[in-house]
C-alpha cells in the first residue's frame, strides 16, 4: 500500500529507508562471514557438548530465520532454498514442526560447508529483493532476525572456543601477541545508590526483544556496587582459601554440582607446574591476576560472593546503576576477544558493558504486563522463563550495539560456556568505612581458612631494622653471598651494560649492591633508584651523588611492582635493570611473572635485568637461615603482632605465638608462620579472630630456585636469560635478562 502524502512528510523517504535496512542487513551477514574467516570446515562441523552447536549450523540457523519469519510469509513467489532444512535448522520453535534434536546438531555432516554457504546466498538475495520493496510490514522482524543472528554471532565464538578447549593442541581462534598480564587494580571501590521507587525496563524507543518490558516501576532499598568487575586474582585468593572446598559458601545445588562435577576452578582454568593456565580464544597462557574471572556458573558467583561477606546485585539494581552510564566497553570490536582489566578513575561503575555478562541474583521471569507475541515468534523468550538467572551488561564476544542497559540474558545456574562474571554489591548506601591498605589486607588475611599476611608489612622502622640484623646473622647468608658474587662478576656484567645507559634499581632501600655495578660500570650515566620510602631514597641521592661525581641519580618514589614511567632523566636511554636480593622469591609464581612483564615495559625495548635470586639448597641450611640460634629472625616474625597492636588496635599475646620455618619442597620454598601456642580469641581492628592451639598465620614465602626454573619463570614474562652466575654453597644466582 502506498503512503499517504501525511506519512511521507513525517517519515524518511522510502528509497533511503530500504537502502538502509539493507545495508544493516548486509553488513550484518558479512559480519558473521568474517568471524568464521579462519575455521576450517573440520572446526565448523564439530559439536563438542549438547548445549553448543557447529559453527555451520549456526550460519544455516540464522539463514533458516530469515528464510521462515520474513521470505516465506512476506515475499511473493519465494521458494525455500531446500524444504528438508526446515527440519535440520529450526532451533526451537514448536509452532514449526519436528527438528533435528539439538544434541545431535553435530552429525550433520550433510549439507556441506559449500551447500550452507550456498543456502546464506540464495537468503542474501531473496532478502536484497525484498527489502528494496516498498514493504514495511515486516521491519520488527527484520530487527528481530539482525538481533538473533548478532546473538548467534556470540554464540559461534563461545561454542568454538569450548570446542577449542577439548583439544590438547589448544589452538588459538585469532592470531596474535601472547596476552601480557595487566595493572593489578585497586581494591574495588563500593558506589552508593539511595534507590527508592525506580522504574527498569525498556521504554519502547528503538529495538529491543520482548522480555525487556513493559517499563514498570520497582522498589530498591538502598544498596551498593562495586566498580569493577572480580578478578582473576580475587578468584585465586578464593581458591587458596578453599573456595571450592568448603560447603559453608555453596548453595546446595552450587554444592552438589561441585562434588559431582569435581570444580575446582573457574572452566577453562588448568593448573600447570608453573601456576594456573587458562584458555580463551588467543590459546593457552598463564592467568592475568589482572583480569576479570570469566566462565563461571551462577553457583560459583554465588559463592565468591558469600566468602566475600558481600552479595550479588539484583537486576534491577543493575540497570538502575547502569542506566545512568553510556553504552561502552570491550565488545566485538578489535583484535582478538577477551576481557581486559579495569581502567581509569572509580567514579562510576566500569566494565558495565561489553566485558563480561554479569550474574544478577535474579531469577529469569517475566515482567509485569509481560505477553508473549502470538504465533512461533512467541516462543523467542518468553518460554524460557523457568529455572534460569539473569545476566547484564553484554561481553567482549557481543557485536557492538546489541546491548542495552535493559538489556536481559539469561542461563541456567550451572551453565558456565559463556562469558560470564561477577560484581559485587552490598545493601545499604553508605561507603564503606575506608581502610588502610594493611587493615583491609589484615582483616582478609585472617579471614581465610590459612590465616595469612602479606610479608609486604613486615617493614615498618623496627622491622627494616631487625631486617638489616638479619643480614648480619652467621645463618643468614643470602645478603653477603649475594655482594661477594657481585663483586667478583661485575666486570663482566659491565661489559653488558650500554654506553649512556640508565641504571634502574627495584626496592633500591640503602643501593648498597648498587655501588658495584657503578663501580665497574663508568658508562652508567643515570641511576634511578625506585622504593616507596622516601626516606631511604633520599639518603641514597645523597650519598651516591657525593661519591659519583658526573652520575644524575633521579630517583623515583613508587611501588616498584607497579612503577609505570621512568623518570625524564632515565627516559630514552638504554635501561639496565637491578633487582637484587631475592626478593622476587617473596613474590608467588604469578606475581613474580606479573613483576617481570611490568618491569619489562618500565625499561622498554632492548633493556636487559639482572635479577639475584636464592638457589635451592640442603633444607638444613635453608631452615637455620630462617630460624636463627639469635631469635632475631624470630623477633621479625613477631614484630608483626606488635605492628598489628600498635596499629590495628589488635591484642595479640606476644608469648602464645611462635615463630616457625618450614621448608616446603613441592612449593621450593620456605615458609615463614607464626603459631598459636593455644586457643584463642584475637581482636584486630574491632573484628574477633579465633586460633585453635597448633594454628598458624602464615607470614612470608621465599621461594628458591633452580637455574631451569628462574628461565621459565623469566621466559613466560617475554625475558630471555642472556647470562648466569652462582656462587659456591650455600649456592645464590644472579641471572641476567634480556627483553
Ligand atoms: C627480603 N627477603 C628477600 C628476605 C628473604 O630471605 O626472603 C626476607 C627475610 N625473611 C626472613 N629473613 C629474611
Amino acid at each position: 500500500m502506498a503512503p499517504s502524502d501525511d506519512a511521507t512528510m513525517t517519515h524518511r523517504p522510502q528509497a533511503v529507508v530500504t537502502q538502509d535496512r539493507l545495508e544493516r542487513y548486509l553488513a550484518l551477514r558479512a559480519r558473521t562471514q568474517h568471524l568464521v574467516r579462519d575455521l576450517s570446515p573440520e572446526d565448523q562441523l564439530a559439536q563438542s557438548m549438547p548445549d553448543a552447536s557447529p559453527t555451520k549450523w549456526h550460519l544455516a540457523h540464522t539463514t533458516w530465520f530469515f528464510e521462515t519469519f520474513l521470505l516465506t510469509p512476506h515475499l511473493e513467489g519465494y521458494k525455500p532454498f531446500d524444504p528438508r532444512f526446515g527440519f535440520l535448522f529450526n532451533s526451537y520453535y514448536e509452532a514449526l514442526g519436528p527438528r533435528q534434536p539439538r544434541p545431535q546438531r553435530g552429525l550433520l555432516t550433510r549439507p556441506s560447508q559449500e551447500r550452507v554457504m550456498a543456502y546464506r546466498a540464495h537468503v542474501d538475495e531473496a532478502m536484497t529483493r525484498l527489502l528494496l520493496s516498498d514493504d514495511q510490514t515486516f521491519d520488527d522482524l527484520l530487527d528481530l532476525g539482525i538481533a538473533h543472528e548478532e546473538q548467534h554471532q556470540e554464540l559461534i565464538l563461545m561454542d568454538i572456543l569450548h570446542l577449542f578447549a577439548q583439544s590438547p593442541l589448544a589452538p588459538a581462534y585469532g592470531r596474535g601477541p601472547a596476552p601480557e598480564p595487566g595493572r593489578t587494580p585497586a581494591a574495588p571501590a563500593f558506589i552508593g545508590y539511595e534507590g527508592g521507587l525506580v522504574e527498569i525496563g525498556h521504554d519502547g524507543q528503538g529495538f529491543s526483544f520482548d522480555n525487556e518490558g513493559p517499563r514498570h516501576q520497582v522498589f530498591l532499598a538502598p544498596f551498593s556496587l562495586a566498580d569493577r568487575l572480580v578478578t582473576n586474582g580475587e578468584w585465586l585468593n578464593f581458591m587458596a582459601d578453599g573456595g571450592y572446598e568448603r560447603p559453608e559458601f555453596w548453595l546446595s545445588d552450587g554444592w552438589a554440582k561441585v562434588q559431582a562435577e569435581g570444580w575446582q576452578a573457574p572452566l577453562y582454568w588448568e593448573p600447570s607446574p608453573d601456576g594456573w593456565k587458562v584458555m580463551d580464544l588467543r590459546g593457552l597462557h598463564p592467568v592475568d591476576p589482572a583480569a576479570p574471572v570469566s566462565h563461571l556458573s551462577y553457583y560459583e558467583a554465588e559463592a565468591y560472593a558469600a566468602w566475600a561477606g558481600a552479595r550479588l546485585p539484583t537486576e534491577a539494581e543493575w540497570e538502575h546503576a547502569a542506566a545512568q552510564l553510556p553504552v561502552r566497553g570491550g565488545f566485538l570490536a578489535r583484535g582478538v576477544p577477551a576481557p581486559s582489566p579495569a581502567q581509569g578513575e572509580a567514579s562510576a561503575p566500569r566494565q558495565m558493558f561489553g566485558d563480561l555478562w554479569e550474574w544478577t541474583r535474579s531469577a529469569y521471569g517475566p515482567y509485569p504486563g509481560f505477553a508473549a507475541a502470538p504465533g512461533a515468534v512467541g516462543e523467542y523468550n518468553g518460554k524460557f522463563m523457568s529455572g534460569q538467572m539473569v545476566l547484564r551488561g553484554g561481553a567482549c564476544v557481543t557485536p557492538p550495539g546489541h546491548v542495552r542497559a535493559t538489556y536481559r540474558n539469561f542461563f541456567q545456574p550451572h551453565q558456565r560456556w559463556m562469558f560470564s562474571g561477577l560484581r559485587l554489591a552490598r545493601d545499604g548506601a553508605a561507603p564503606a568505612p575506608r581502610r588502610s591498605a594493611f587493615e583491609t589486607d589484615v582483616l582478609a588475611g585472617l579471614s581465610r581458612r590459612q590465616k595469612s599476611v602479606p610479608p609486604k608489612y613486615f617493614y615498618d622502622a623496627p622491622g627494616s631494622r631487625l631486617f638489616e640484623d638479619i643480614c648480619e646473622l652467621p645463618e643468614y647468608y643470602p645478603t653477603r653471598t649475594e655482594l661477594a658474587l657481585l663483586a667478583q662478576v661485575a666486570p663482566e656484567v659491565a661489559s653488558h651494560v650500554p654506553e649512556g645507559a640508565a641504571l634502574v634499581e627495584f626496592g633500591s632501600g640503602a643501593s648498597l649492591k648498587t655501588r658495584q655495578l657503578l663501580d665497574h660500570a663508568p658508562q652508567i650515566a643515570v641511576y634511578t633508584p625506585i622504593d616507596i620510602s622516601p626516606s631511604a631514597l633520599d639518603a641514597a641521592v645523597e650519598s651516591l651523588s657525593r661519591d659519583y661525581q658526573g652520575l644524575t641519580v633521579a630517583p623515583l618514589v613508587d611501588d616498584f611492582t607497579v612503577a609505570l614511567e621512568l623518570p625524564e632523566a632515565a627516559q630514552g636511554r638504554p635501561a639496565f635493570g637491578f633487582f637484587p636480593g631475592s626478593t622476587i622469591g617473596n613474590l608467588l609464581p604469578e606475581e613474580a611473572v606479573e613483576f617481570l612483564v611490568n618491569a619489562r615495559r618500565l625499561l622498554g625495548p632492548g633493556a636487559r635485568f639482572l635479577v639475584g635470586a636464592d638457589l635451592v639448597k640442603a633444607q638444613s641450611v635453608l631452615v637455620a637461615a630462617y630460624d636463627d640460634s639469635q631469635g632475631v629472625t624470630a623477633a621479625f616474625n613477631l614484630n608483626l603482632l606488635t605492628r598489628m597492636n600498635r596499629e590495628l588496635a589488635a591484642n595479640f599475646d606476644l608469648a602464645a605465638f611462635a615463630h616457625r620455618a618450614v621448608w616446603n619442597a613441592p612449593m621450593s620454598r620456605i615458609e615463614m608462620h607464626l603459631e598459636a601456642l593455644c586457643d584463642q580469641t584475637v581482636q584486630v581492628a574491632g573484628r574477633s579472630f579465633e586460633f585453635r592451639a597448633g594454628e598458624t598465620i602464615h607470614t612470608e614465602n621465599s621461594h628458591k630456585f633452580t637455574s631451569e626454573g628462574f628461565a621459565r619463570l623469566a621466559a613466560q614474562a617475554g625475558w630471555r636469560l642472556e647470562g648466569q652466575w652462582a656462587s659456591p654453597e650455600p649456592a645464590f644466582g644472579m641471572f641476567l635478562l634480556a627483553s
